[in-house]
């Protein structure tokens, strides 16, 4: 499915494949432990192209994390080659990734990872000052990247006075609030019930759909794996399936046919008696 475009001015036949946001070549990370060494990656080639959506799959221990940190620039293949927005990445000094991480790429966890005695607010802002981002420029920023995932009367508030899907979207407009061309997701909905699950998995689809952004997320649940647009399958540091999601689900639709949490809890006492 990789778009070709045709150069302008160039003879017709020289049509040249549109770059990929991030291509890994025969990527290998071993971790050494000393006396053992672990393959968590063993020789991954792959390719994914700007406004993808894609869920990256697999048993406990089989390469996920791993993955994710090498896209991330957080850490580096110790064989192989990673071109992120067709810039060799494998090689370049951590001062020189994280420069990269900062302009290009944003994250979100399975904990929320956000600062307890910090406003949601200030927590979002974080980015934007390691970025040299002017003071007025900063705040105003701050506040749209709320506003985009439907917190703006939420920026005072302390994580501990929000709920967990709420600490998961001020993780996400942190995530966004240097205007990223990547976001990248480990286990995102891993720590909240179902219904707000979808209802993150509402804000990563609007995202990449209105902003076009390139979502990477990493899940154990095929239903939340059917919200993105192709999955990825790893067993044992191998990528073993790469196809896409066939009978795609929209979050949007999904909400309305789910129980609000007041009925579930009621659901549930009437359980109980
Ligand atoms: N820093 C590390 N040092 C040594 N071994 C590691 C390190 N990080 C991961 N591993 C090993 O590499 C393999 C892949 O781990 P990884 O964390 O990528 O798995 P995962 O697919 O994310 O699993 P999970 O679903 O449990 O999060 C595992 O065998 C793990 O024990
Ligand atoms: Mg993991």
């Amino acid at each position: 499915m990789s778009a070709q475009i045709i150069l302008n001015g160039e003879p017709e036949n020289m049509v040249k494949t549109e770059a990929a946001v991030i291509r890994l070549d025969n990527v290998h990370k071993t971790y050494d432990l000393g006396e053992v060494q672990v393959h968590a990656l063993r020789g991954v080639s792959l390719e994914i192209h700007a406004s993808e959506f894609v869920a990256v799959m697999g048993a406990s221990g089989s390469g996920k994390s791993t993955l994710m940190n090498i896209l991330g620039c957080l850490d580096r293949p110790t064989r192989g080659h990673y071109y992120l927005d067709g810039m060799e990445v494998s090689q370049l000094s951590k001062v020189e990734l994280a420069r990269i991480r900062n302009r290009k790429l944003g994250f979100v966890f399975q904990q929320f990872n956000l600062l307890s005695r910090t406003s949601a607010l200030e927590n979002v802002e974080l980015p934007t000052i390691y970025a040299g981002i002017r003071p007025e420029e900063r705040e105003r920023r701050a506040k749209d990247a709320l506003a985009r995932v439907g917190l703006a009367d939420r920026a005072h508030h302390y994580p501990s006075q929000l709920s967990g899907g709420q600490q998961q979207r001020v993780a996400i407009a942190r995530a966004l609030v240097n205007h990223p061309a990547i976001l990248l997701a480990d286990e995102p909905t891993g720590n909240l019930d179902s219904r707000t699950a979808v209802e993150i998995m509402d804000i990563l689809q609007r995202l990449n759909e209105e902003g076009s952004l390139t979502v990477v997320l990493v899940t154990h649940e095929q239903d939340i794996a059917q919200f993105a647009k192709r999955a990825l399958e790893f067993r044992d540091g191998k990528l073993r399936r790469d196809e896409a999601i066939s009978k795609r689900l929209l979050a949007r639709e999904v909400l309305p046919t789910l129980p609000s949490l007041e009925e579930d809890q009621a659901e549930e006492n009437m359980d109980a008696r």
